[in-house]
């Protein structure tokens, strides 16, 4: 499983205290789905029955949009 997202940013994230959450822990967001930028929202739960060795992608990177597989990409060694 894995997935094409669009990052519009081109610096880096400065996180705050405020961001920790409540037990304390920093969640950087790994899936690319958070509408939160670089921190996780839950949104990564969407991708829980994806496919192995499939590649989706989300549109408008939308957890709770459509979702279409794109043929031809390959994603390394799942
Ligand atoms: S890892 Fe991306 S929203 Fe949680």
């Amino acid at each position: 499983m894995a997935r094409e997202v669009r990052h519009d940013e081109n610096g880096p994230a400065v996180f705050e205290e405020s961001d920790l959450g409540d037990d304390g822990q920093l969640y950087v967001c790994r899936c690319g789905l958070s509408s939160e930028g670089a921190l996780c929202d839950g949104s990564h739960n969407a991708t829980a029955d994806e496919a192995q060795g499939t590649v989706y992608k989300y549109e408008d990177d939308d957890p709770d949009g459509d979702r279409r597989p794109i043929d031809g990409v390959e994603f390394g060694d799942e």
